[in-house]
């Protein structure tokens, strides 16, 4: 199978490609970036570089060049990486963030429609604490627009500035995208907490902000070999759920990887 990743440079996005490249069942993998992806030096045996091809986007919010269409032509799955963290927000204007998180999300999938596989499936890497129940009121927690944005964008400051308003909602504008393309598109959410990895150790003192937020702490971290282990199961796979939580993410990527893979 081909298999599209994005934000193929970060974190998460770098294991799921060296994972993919010793995976059998991935014939190809085309990573768009901003900048060119290359094969980590530690894929290991079994990697087949070859299979990595990289691809360089310059406007994201634009459609797609036809050279990059012929790149994704017949592609089966994606696993959407590309975003700016909660962290790296905080020092940035909001509606800079709303267009990457939301904007390029969106516009990517709409680019990739037509000329992809069907059934396609796009694994979109989302955030545990992300809020869907528009009723709820998480106004004074922390990153509370941040938050709604990935899955709403209906809150106070995003309220005033229409532009920024219509571009909210990443999570529920993916799956509404999908329905709308009922033959072919399937959309899943991943939602994991702590991510730990080399570089990305276990924080404590993330506990009493987890627990602030009606989180237990003990659900909420996973490894990153984990996370793109389960993330590259569901793209081959399937899924039956529109969510998996860090518990279930857990569960499907102990089944499918072993501690001696993991990346260190
Ligand atoms: N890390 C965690 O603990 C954690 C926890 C829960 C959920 N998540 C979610 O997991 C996903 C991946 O996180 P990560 O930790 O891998 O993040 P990361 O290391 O910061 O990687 C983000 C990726 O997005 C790309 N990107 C950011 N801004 C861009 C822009 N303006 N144009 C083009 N590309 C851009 C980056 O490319 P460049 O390298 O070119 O900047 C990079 O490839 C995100 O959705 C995040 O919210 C992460």
């Amino acid at each position: 199978m081909k298999l599209i990743v994005t934000g193929a440079t970060g974190f998460v996005g770098a294991e799921i490609v060296r994972l993919a490249l010793s995976n059998k069942a991935i014939t190809s993998i085309i990573a768009l970036a901003r900048k060119p992806v290359e094969a980590p030096d530690n894929a290991g045996p079994d990697a087949d570089t070859a299979k990595l091809h990289s691809i360089v986007i310059e406007d994201w919010m634009a459609e797609y060049p036809q050279s990059v269409k012929e790149q994704i032509k017949g592609a089966d799955a994606c696993i959407w990486n590309l975003a700016i963290t909660p962290t790296k927000s905080m020092n940035m204007d909001f509606s800079e963030v709303t267009k990457v998180c939301h904007g390029y999300t969106l516009n990517g999938i709409r680019n990739m429609t037509g000329v992809v596989n069907e059934p396609f499936r796009f694994i979109y890497t989302s955030g545990i604490a992300v809020e869907r129940d528009q009723s709820k009121n998480i106004h004074t927690q922390p990153l509370a627009e941040y938050r709604h944005m990935r899955v709403y964008g209906s809150l106070p400051r995003a309220i005033q500035s229409t532009d920024v308003l219509d571009q909210g909602r990443t999570e529920n504008d993916l799956l509404e995208f999908a329905q709308h393309h009922e033959t072919g598109i399937e959309v899943v959410s991943t939602r994991p907490g702590g991510i730990e990895g080399p570089g990305h150790p276990f924080k404590p003192e993330m506990g009493p902000i987890w627990k602030g937020l009606g989180l237990e702490d003990i659900h909420v971290w996973l490894h990153v070999s984990q996370l793109a282990a389960a993330m590259i199961e569901l793209s081959v796979n399937g899924f039956t759920k529109d969510i998996l939580w860090p518990k279930e993410l857990v569960e499907l990527g102990n089944r499918v990887i072993s501690k001696e893979d993991y990346v260190s």
